[in-house]
């Protein structure tokens, strides 16, 4: 049974570059604020305007607190590809999107309660710093009291170039042990975080999120190392309710296969279930 979600029209507190391309944009909703878990996302749509005419789907990056250490807003870090993200650099406090959420499942709690490990290639690393607060017990989120998962959390974080990791600080504040790599060699790691990732001792449990070949590697890695993993998938999403089916994701079925609508099965699976031949263009 899918739990309620919140719609509203959310003032811009603020938006700012985090990194190339790639910024953090804070909004004022309350309701969703307080339910919003990690690994769950919202959809952002602008306003008085029908182009473009669909919202876009974002994870929460975080939660933000009032004075009183309540949440009243949300943080989206998103990387700007194309219309929405574009005209999204644009907006400034006094002006407003529409959203709804708390949409999804989000994480689940890890296996064992030592080490967790989230593995996350570019724009991929937003659902994990609510989740490393979570892990560490620092926060709780969607009305849950704050209760430590994971003795260590360590966030493996690739990207095409330094100029585009975003956040890095956030998460060692936060309290992971990071971990970082480039394609290019201009930052940590030379070569894909997956790589970097199979160097390290074992973790008790593995999450991933990033564009779909590392989710393929890290999903086979896991599977080879018998790690639990699971995967947070970028699906495109449409209405991001569990109505147009425009994400349907192709799962492992008792009797061979099936799709599940990411936006509300997911959008996070067990990397074990998830069938990656029909899912490459
Ligand atoms: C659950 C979920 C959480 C997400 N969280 C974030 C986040 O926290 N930060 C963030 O920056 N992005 C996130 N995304 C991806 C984000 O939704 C897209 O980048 C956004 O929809 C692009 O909108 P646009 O109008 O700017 O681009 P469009 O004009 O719609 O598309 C521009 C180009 O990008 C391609 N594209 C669009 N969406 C995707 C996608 N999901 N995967 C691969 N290619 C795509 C299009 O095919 C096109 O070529 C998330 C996606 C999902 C499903
Ligand atoms: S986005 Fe519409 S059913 Fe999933």
């Amino acid at each position: 049974m899918p739990s309620p979600f919140f719609q509203t029209t959310a003032p811009v507190l603020a938006n700012y570059a985090l990194a190339h391309h790639t910024y953090l944009i804070r909004l004022e909703a309350a309701a969703i604020a307080r339910a919003i878990r990690p690994g769950q996302f919202v959809m952002l749509r602008l306003p008085h305007t029908s182009d473009p005419l669909l919202g876009r789907p974002f994870a929460l990056y975080d939660t933000a607190l009032d004075d009183s250490g309540n949440p009243m807003g949300l943080d989206i870090v998103y990387l700007v590809v194309g219309k929405v993200t574009t005209l999204m650099t644009h907006l400034r406090p006094g002006r407003s999107v529409d959203v709804w959420g708390p949409l999804g499942n989000g994480f689940p709690e890890p296996a064992g309660d030592r080490q967790v490990a989230l593995i996350a290639g570019g724009i991929g690393q937003t659902p994990f710093l609510a989740h490393v607060r979570e892990l560490l017990g620092t926060r709780g989120y969607g009305g849950q009291a704050a209760r430590r998962r994971a003795e260590r959390v360590s966030l493996y974080y690739g990207v095409r170039s330094a100029n585009l990791a975003a956040g890095v600080d956030d998460f060692r504040h936060a309290g992971a042990v990071v971990h970082l790599a480039s394609n290019d060699g201009s930052l940590g790691f030379h070569g894909y975080v997956t790589d970097l990732f199979d160097r390290q001792p074992d973790a008790d449990h593995v999450f991933g999120c990033g564009p779909e070949p590392m989710l393929q590697a890290l999903a086979s890695l896991a599977g080879r190392r018998r790690l639990p993993c699971h995967l947070s998938l970028e699906t495109p999403m449409a209405c991001g309710v569990g109505i147009c089916f425009s994400c349907a994701t192709p799962v492992k079925t008792p009797g061979g296969w099936d799709y599940r609508r990411a936006c509300v099965d997911g959008p996070v699976f067990d990397a074990a279930s998830l069938v990656w031949h029909d899912r490459q263009p």
